[in-house]
């Protein structure tokens, strides 16, 4: 396998390390038939990419063994993000049949990670979600990793997340707290419940703690922004438990 130097990873703040242990402590206990995971959210830039990332090196850090798909085949930034080297091939290319999947796995320096990045921009990233090969990639690999999570375009904007969790076990949706409607939220709800997705959780995140935890000025630990997950009971939005908790639908 083909190994890849991440650049150095930054330090998560107090609020950030809670939020993905409870998240990583979430998928855990959600079951042995729950292995591979889509994370999705309505709109761009809720998170997404940043919490697939931070629960694959989670779950990897317990001692499981993850692959993280990047498969936001339209417009991903993953592979420049997160490290310096060049020609590196993808889920596209995979996809597509270019290039066999073993070349196209990098093996991180985070021990059990390994990364499937997006590779170059296709023309039909929908198609090439919904195609019988993705399919087979993930059935191949779900007995080779613990976990594989899987980052997806916004629910909202495209489709590719819902076709992508039909062969997958559940979704997380990530929600940018105060910037979704709820009307918006429930689209999405909707349209992964159609799928026949199971939703595992929703992550709250970008939470200004300034205006959400007693309107503090103060912050401890010196960060505006956390994450906080919540588990998705599958029947009313009114009833989401709290934090530490799912539920089958
Ligand atoms: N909890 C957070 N606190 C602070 N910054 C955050 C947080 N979550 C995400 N960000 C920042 O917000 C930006 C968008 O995050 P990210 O790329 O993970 O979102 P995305 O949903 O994957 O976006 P896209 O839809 O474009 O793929 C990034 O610069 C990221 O560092
Ligand atoms: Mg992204």
């Amino acid at each position: 396998m083909r190994k890849i130097e991440l650049v150095e990873l930054e330090q998560n703040n107090y609020f950030m390390r809670e939020a993905f242990n409870t998240l990583r402590t979430n998928i855990l206990f959600s079951g042995k038939n729950i292995k591979t995971i889509v994370i999705t959210s309505c709109l761009a830039h809720e998170g997404k990419s940043t919490i697939s990332f931070e629960t694959s090196r989670s779950l990897a850090e317990s001692g499981k063994k993850v692959l993280l798909i990047d498969a936001d085949l339209r417009k991903s930034v993953m592979a420049s993000r997160l490290t310096k080297e060049r020609g590196i091939t993808g889920l596209s290319q995979v996809l597509s049949g270019q290039v066999p999947t073993e070349q196209s796995i990098y093996q991180t320096q985070v021990e059990g990670l390994d990364i499937l990045f997006a590779g170059p921009y296709p023309p039909n990233p929908t198609e090439l979600v919904g195609s019988p090969a993705f399919k087979e990639l993930i059935e191949e690999k779900r007995d080779v990793y613990d976990y594989i999570i899987v980052d997806a375009p916004p629910l909202g904007l495209v489709i590719d997340a819902a076709v992508m969790a039909t062969v997958c076990d559940g979704a997380v949706v990530v929600i940018n707290s105060g910037h979704i409607k709820y009307r918006m939220a429930q689209g999405v709800k909707e349209q992964l419940e159609k799928s026949g997705t199971r939703i595992l959780g929703v992550v709250l995140n970008q939470i200004d703690r300034k205006r959400t935890i007693g309107g503090s000025s103060d912050s401890y630990y010196g960060s505006k922004y956390e994450s906080t997950y919540y588990g998705y009971n599958g029947t009313s939005d009114k009833k989401s438990s709290p934090v530490g908790h799912t539920h089958k639908k």
